[in-house]
């Protein structure tokens, strides 16, 4: 009795076994139920994913014309809205497409590899039925908000021609002049007192162009071993371009009280980068993260003031290997 029972339990198991095995070739199993076809979804997560990948681009071009007006504003809207979309469109997709199914037991223990084909077939057992258009969606709006992340990369500086950075018009025995053209002599320039220069018959928009000139006391001065003689008479010249992001130095603290107020001080007033004349240009506050370029001077024997070589370091904002070369004539 019970052998002939326990050949009918494995006859009818044979049976199921055989049943469940009775598929087309090339035909898998379900492991849901089938999805009923909802292309309405379907065009909604597309049309969003879509609109994630337009605000991406539009990203990258407000980044790109970066005069617009309210352009920063204009920047947090665009990638604001294209992670919104792509939010709005996982969110549709996953209420809506993706078919579920409830389990009342645990899975079972499985290999990575069976568990990613599961994965796999649950998102093929899924509904869509314009799957083509929605991965080509879905591309497009990963591939522009990557890309749009990665744009801001492009700040970190030049990567290439970077010779025409290191040029300056400033060499040997060139003289200094105002805006006007005319020659600075070294009796023009007092104490407390901040003075523009520029490279005679240079352009004066050349980055390397524009001096901030000081005349400090003599015995005031601490230039470091590698500026030692770069003043005449106790007149200091630096570049007028800030080496934090490029701002134009255009402020001079010079202590009225002392000792009650500090040094002397060439100030960038943007984010007030300030520099100390008197020390090789040494940054004492503030985000520039590295010196003023000095420029070396003496002094001609009819009094005018005069470059005596080039500067001691790269001119302009810092980026990415800026210490790594000397300017050139
Ligand atoms: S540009 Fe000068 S402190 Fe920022």
């Amino acid at each position: 009795m019970g052998r002939a029972r326990d050949a009918l339990v494995a006859g009818l198991l044979l049976l199921a076994r055989k049943r469940k095995r009775r598929l087309w070739p090339g035909q898998r199993e379900r492991i849901v139920p089938p999805a009923s076809r909802n292309p309405g979804s379907e065009l909604l997560a597309t049309l969003l994913l879509l609109a994630a990948a337009g605000c991406a681009v539009a990203f990258i071009v407000v980044y790109v014309l970066d005069r617009l007006p309210a352009h920063t504003q204009l920047l947090g809207l665009s990638l604001g809205l294209a992670c919104l979309f792509v939010a709005a469109a996982l969110i549709v997709t996953a209420k809506r497409l993706i078919v579920t199914e409830e389990l009342e037991d645990d899975y079972p223990a499985e290999e990575h590899v069976d568990e990613q084909e599961t994965v796999l077939q649950l998102v093929a057992d899924s509904g869509f039925s314009r799957r083509r258009f929605f991965k080509l969606a879905l591309g497009a709006a990963g591939g522009a908000l990557a890309l749009a992340v990665l744009t801001p990369i492009a700040s970190l500086g030049p990567a290439i021609d970077l010779a025409r950075f290191y040029a300056t018009p400033w060499r040997r025995g060139r003289r200094l002049v105002d805006e006007h053209g005319r020659p600075y002599r070294a009796s023009d320039v007092e104490e407390d007192t901040l003075y523009t220069a520029f490279a005679e018959g240079s352009d004066k928009e050349q980055l390397g162009s524009s001096l901030v000139l000081v005349r400090l006391p003599k015995d005031r001065l601490k230039l470091p071993a590698g500026n030692s003689g770069y003043a005449a008479d106790g007149i200091v010249a630096y570049s007028k371009i800030c080496t934090h992001a490029g701002c134009a130095i255009s402020l001079y603290r010079a202590p009225l009280f002392q000792p009650d107020e500090p040094t002397p001080a060439l100030v960038c007033p943007c984010h007030y980068s300030t520099f100390d004349p008197a020390s090789g240009g040494r940054v004492t506050f503030g985000p520039a993260g590295r010196k003023l370029p000095m420029l070396p001077l003496t002094i001609a024997p009819n009094g005018e003031l005069r470059a005596a070589g080039n500067f001691d370091s790269a001119v302009g904002p810092s980026w990415w290997g800026v210490r790594t070369k000397r300017p050139t004539s």
